[in-house]
């Protein structure tokens, strides 16, 4: 199972303008989005993402999964979602059983870390917006003792001022 992250970033590492939006991520993002993530055919993402996009799933033809603890969500009944409080290892584990390949995680802050934590992510694109923003989420929140060498697999400019890097974790 590969587990691959994509992000949309400021230059300083935020992927929040401190407001629960995406209003400042550019088109040109969303279509590298959609064709990266497209080779995913299930998504993960925190209940604080799910919330951003409860109306319109990032991917509809994928199998969203949403990771929560609040019984509210959990007893949710929505096609195409599963609302889950497992933790990332039991999630990959689940995914994999049910046959798939590939796992998109989408965020945010908080689930991103969680993923990282556990060393469960192997490929990580962000996307840097010429932007510096002095709040909001990080890509990854602090974790101790945490010092990850990457490889960069590619460099790509996607649109103005807008640069897509493409880094495997090395494990
Ligand atoms: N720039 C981008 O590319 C991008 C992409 C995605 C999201 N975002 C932004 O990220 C922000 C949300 O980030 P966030 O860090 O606040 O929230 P998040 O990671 O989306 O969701 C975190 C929540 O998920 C639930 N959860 C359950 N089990 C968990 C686990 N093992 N690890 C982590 N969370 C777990 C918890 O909520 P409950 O248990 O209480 O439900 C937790 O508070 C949004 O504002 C969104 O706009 C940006």
């Amino acid at each position: 199972m590969k587990v691959i992250l994509y992000m949309a970033t400021s230059v300083n590492g935020n992927i929040t303008n401190g407001e629960e939006n995406s209003d400042w991520v550019k088109k040109s993002d969303w279509e590298h989005f959609n064709k990266i993530t497209s080779g995913s055919k299930v998504m993960v993402m925190g209940s604080v993402t799910y919330k951003q996009f409860e109306d319109d799933f990032p991917q509809k033809q994928a199998l969203n999964i949403v990771v929560t603890n609040k019984p509210e969500l959990l007893n949710l009944k929505i096609d195409g979602a599963i609302f889950t409080s497992k933790s990332p290892v039991e999630i990959v584990k689940m995914v994999s059983d049910m046959g798939f390949t590939q796992l998109a995680l989408v965020g945010g802050e908080k689930l991103n870390s969680s993923f990282l934590k556990e060393d469960l992510i192997d490929e990580i694109y962000v996307d840097i917006h010429p932007l510096l923003i002095g709040k909001g989420k990080k890509l990854f929140g602090e974790i101790q003792g945490l010092f990850k060498q990457l490889k960069l697999v590619d460099v790509k400019e996607i649109g103005e001022d807008l640069i897509l890097l493409h880094y495997r974790v090395l494990k």
